[in-house]
């Protein structure tokens, strides 16, 4: 019998997540049906309720559901805990396994696809909001040499990091202390890009060898990208890779087999320019 997938988001029509899963189960042979759930907003619970009970296997979560689905969650994982938020589900009788590959799937993207080792190196995450802190524990978990969050309310990025402080080495503060710093990686986790707005980020942060990541995907060269750019950073990147990436870690926890991705990013990549 076909399993049944779902996303839940709203709105959900934007998701790439079906073809994306689609794609993978052509791929590797895998029986799934994989669609799409529009939730009111204050309605995850009950959508999420139905589709278990009418056999679903398992959801992925979209804005603005993933704590929602952290709080319904019976079995959330240590990452999915830390995170406080969830972004794959699976259903098994009555336990509601929950998971968060948000992080991974960056790391991933990374290491693997980019090819930045990420163990050693300086790495600078902006913003201290959900996004950011789903990436927290990956980064600490490869263990760089350090991971200064900056934020323009600089008391969360502070206190962030100390509530991580015993993971790996790092620190959170303002943009205005960034002068003078320089980083390996700097990783752009805020929501300014969404409104085409630029936080006040100093340009001496990229080096020649740097990698600039924007987690928004599907938006050419945002301002945070062309700053990067400018700056003369070696590489530029945006979130299509990191999508897929946690897509293929939600599909082998589903499924117990790891698609291939490459295809599939350079697929839905947007030419940076
Ligand atoms: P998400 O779940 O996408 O992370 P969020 O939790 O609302 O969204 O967090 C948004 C992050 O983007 C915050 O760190 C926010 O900074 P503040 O904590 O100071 O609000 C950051 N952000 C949003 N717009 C920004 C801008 N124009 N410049 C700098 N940072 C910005």
């Amino acid at each position: 019998m076909t399993d049944r997938y779902a996303v839940v988001g709203n709105p959900v029509l934007h998701s790439k997540s079906p073809a994306i899963h689609t794609a993978f189960a052509k791929a590797t042979g895998e029986d799934i049906y994989y669609g799409m759930i529009e939730a009111p907003v204050d309605g995850f619970r009950a959508a999420a309720d139905a589709f278990r009970e009418s056999g679903g296997r398992g959801l992925n979560v979209t804005t603005p559901f993933k704590l929602d689905a952290f709080a319904m969650a019976t079995h959330p994982s240590e990452r999915a805990q830390l995170a406080g938020a969830v972004n794959a589900m699976k259903f098994d009788g009555d336990r509601m396994l929950a998971e968060n590959f948000d992080g991974i799937g960056l790391v991933n993207d990374i290491e693997i696809n980019l090819g930045y080792p990420l163990r050693g190196k300086r790495i600078l995450l902006m913003g201290a909001g959900g996004a950011a802190r789903g990436a927290l524990l990956p980064f600490l978990e490869r263990q760089p040499a350090m991971l200064h969050i900056v934020n323009r309310t600089p008391e969360k990025a502070a206190s962030l990091a100390r509530e991580y402080s015993g993971r790996g080495c790092i620190s959170g503060d303002g943009y205005e202390a960034l002068h003078g710093e320089r980083f390996d990686i700097i990783v752009n986790a805020t929501s300014a890009s969404q409104r085409g707005e630029t936080p006040a980020l100093p340009k001496s942060v990229f080096g020649d060898g740097s990698l600039a990541y924007e987690l928004v995907y599907g938006k050419g060269l945002t301002p945070f990208l062309r700053c990067a750019s400018e700056a003369g950073v070696a590489r530029v990147a945006d979130g299509a890779g990191m999508l897929v990436e946690q897509a293929a870690e939600a599909f082998l926890w589903w499924r117990g087999v790891r698609p291939d991705t490459r295809a599939l990013i350079e697929q839905l990549t947007v030419p940076l320019v």
